[in-house]
């Protein structure tokens, strides 16, 4: 059904073992992600793998992270694979948690959208 920015915001609870909006932790901060180039919050460091996706075009739609909550590693490596860039699709993400529920996946996204 259609998407819910409040529950979402009761499923980001799960994110905020690694993430918060406004800072880094184990995870980079999420505030603003919806709209930002991947691999780009100031003073993180990603894995090669997240920053090469961002570096090939990767932006954060709630689309996309809709898409990639599933299989964060496996949709990195795919996105690089499909832009012709195979060779940089190196490595693994260092995001290990996935989210296989749809509605919960569609409320994130949501809620992520509302971040600043
Ligand atoms: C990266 C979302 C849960 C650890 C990311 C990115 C997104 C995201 C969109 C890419 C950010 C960017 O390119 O700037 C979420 C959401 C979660 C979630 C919506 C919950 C539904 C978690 C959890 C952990 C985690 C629970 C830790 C166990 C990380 C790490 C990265 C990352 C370490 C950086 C990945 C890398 O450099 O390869 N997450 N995340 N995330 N996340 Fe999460």
């Amino acid at each position: 059904s259609a998407q819910d920015a409040a529950k979402g915001e009761a499923v980001f609870k799960q994110c905020m073992t690694c993430h918060r909006a406004d800072k880094n932790m184990v995870g980079p901060a999420l505030g603003g992600v919806v709209g930002r180039k991947a691999g780009t919050a100031a003073g993180f460091t990603y894995s090669p793998l997240n920053h090469n996706s961002g570096e090939a075009g990767l932006v954060w739609t709630q689309e996309n992270i809709i898409a990639y909550l599933p299989d964060p590693n496996a949709y990195l490596k795919k996105f690089l694979t499909d832009k012709g860039q195979a060779d940089k699709a190196t490595g693994s993400t260092k995001m290990t948690f996935k989210l296989a529920n749809d509605q919960q996946r569609k409320d994130v996204a949501a809620y992520l959208a509302t971040l600043k």
